[in-house]
């Protein structure tokens, strides 16, 4: 790329606080928190727990998942403190599963097979579900009404085990199509170590982009009721359709991909800037990976890519001309009450993969006649996972079980519920009740589990009640999971 630097201002301030201030964590710190950001993935298990489970208050649940339908979806993940499998962010914790691993698996250290192995118990599932019958994805697992009416420990789930699914009849190219990014890129995770598993996902994934792009429509108008309010799909389908081809064409290196990407790009948004990055809406991150395309193949087709990556950057850079951020007085990015957390780790994560893209290219990032150094994003995600981790106001960790002082009221069944090993007996859907308004801690410390986080204003009221605080969800976890082994290794 030809640019003029005249005139550019670099965020030296940035750059200097960086280099002089002592970090608030050690990174044997870090390396706990990355430990424990996986091994929360063992207590939302479904299915029939292995010999080597760890997190020991668990045991084997919903066992005969889509016997209903005549098929096996025993697996995968409880999205969070509930029992219900939805398929959209289960499929996009896989996703972001896998690219941590890819970004960042080498800082992973002994963690690296922890990893592997949270990953692989979605990727497994999402096979099934995307197998189990030809031209179908199944997509839910659970009648989410009943379930959340329940307080009821999976291990004695009782309420109807519906199955749902998509097929040419009742699209759902947003649930199909991040189902593909996630085998795709989970089939880049397992290339070296598992080439026949590996290419497996790999054809698995070929198989579902297609039915997403062939059978256009969006699960919220198939499925309705069952997945709105829940997971709707507020952002429609043609981001994931444009995410699902970018990580078809990094794990396959097909050209058809490429040709998809370069005649629909515009259709599906690469147009618009937009600035949160969740379950719903890839197009922030869609960027960020075509930029990497611009960058290492010089596809120059992409260039807008880079752009739109930089003013994605840019709008999170406090002080930044394009700056667009809100941040909370103790520094936290702040999108939204409910379980805010999940913008803060998406975000960082992308901070510093896009740091890591602009270090391989010896580049930085326009913001306006600014230039942003990959220095400049390291610091940025630092600040948010610091203050995760308990550097800020509360002085408080928001992952449970690191450091002295975390949530204990987790919006949780199976972590406030006492254990079935405790409590052999049934605790019924009511039952549960008592404990869910107990102001006692929870009994089984889910550990790892990154909560909703904290208000607007830095309060946090460790409530069970107050999901949109106290709840943790795969998908809060699955890009921390990256960001912290980047800074574990560093
Ligand atoms: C519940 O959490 C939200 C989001 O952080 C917060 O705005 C609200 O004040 C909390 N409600 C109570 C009753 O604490």
């Amino acid at each position: 790329m030809v640019q003029s630097y005249l005139g550019a201002t670099i965020f030296i301030l940035l750059n200097l606080s960086f280099a002089s201030s002592t970090s608030a964590f050690t990174s044997q710190q870090y390396s706990d928190a990355l430990t424990k950001s996986i091994l929360f993935f063992e207590g939302q298990r479904s299915g029939k727990l292995p010999a080597n489970q760890r997190l020991k208050w668990r045991a084997d649940s919903a066992l005969h998942d889509g016997s209903s339908a005549n098929v096996d979806l025993v697996g995968g993940y409880y999205d969070a403190g509930d029992n219900v499998k939805f398929g959209l962010p289960m499929a996009f914790t896989t996703t972001m599963l896998a690219w941590s691993i890819i970004e960042f698996g080498e800082n992973m250290k002994s963690e690296l097979g922890n990893a592997k192995e949270a990953l692989r118990w979605s990727s497994d599932y999402l096979v099934k579900a995307a197998t189990a019958t030809p031209g179908t994805l199944y997509v839910q697992v659970g009648e989410p009404y009943s379930d959340h009416r329940c307080w009821e420990r999976p291990e004695d789930m009782d309420t109807p085990r519906n199955v749902y699914k998509v097929s040419a009849q009742n699209p759902g190219s947003d649930v199909a199509a991040e189902t593909a990014a996630a085998l795709a890129a989970a089939s880049i995770v397992f290339q070296d170590s598992d080439p026949s598993y590996s290419h497996k996902l790999l054809q698995t994934a070929r198989n579902v982009f297609d039915l997403a792009d062939k059978y256009r429509g969006s699960y919220s108008d198939s499925l309705g009721s069952v997945v709105c309010p829940f997971y709707c799909s507020y952002s429609g389908y043609n981001d994931e359709l444009l995410w699902g081809a970018a990580w078809m064409h990094r794990a396959s290196r097909d050209v058809s991909y490429l040709s998809y990407i370069q005649s629909n790009g515009h259709v599906m948004g690469s147009d618009d800037d937009d600035f949160s990055f969740s379950w719903d809406d890839k197009r922030a991150a869609t960027k960020v990976v075509l930029a990497k395309g611009f960058f290492e193949n010089k596809i120059n087709d992409f260039q807008l890519y880079k752009q739109h990556s930089d003013n994605y950057i840019c709008s999170l850079i406090p002080g930044s001309p394009n700056s667009q951020a809100r941040y909370t007085p103790g520094g936290l990015f702040y999108k939204q009450g409910e379980s805010n957390l999940q913008y803060v780790t998406t975000s960082s994560f992308l901070l510093l993969t896009y740091a890591k893209y602009l270090d391989s290219n010896g580049g930085h990032a326009s913001c306006g006649s600014s230039m942003v150094t990959s220095e400049t994003l390291v610091v940025q995600a630092k600040k948010q996972i610091d203050y995760i981790l308990g550097d800020n106001p509360m002085k408080m960790s928001y992952m449970v079980g690191f450091g002295d002082k975390y949530p204990t009221r987790v919006h949780h069944r199976g972590s406030s519920v006492p254990s079935v090993h405790d409590h052999p007996g049934r605790i019924s859907c009511d039952a549960g009740h008592q404990y869910f308004d107990s102001r006692s801690p929870n009994p089984n410390l889910l550990v790892g589990a990154i909560v909703g986080g904290p208000d607007g204003n830095d309060n946090y009221g460790d409530d069970r009640s107050n999901y949109s605080q106290s709840e943790p969800a795969t998908y809060i976890n699955a890009p921390f999971v990256g960001a912290v082994a980047f800074f574990s290794g560093h």
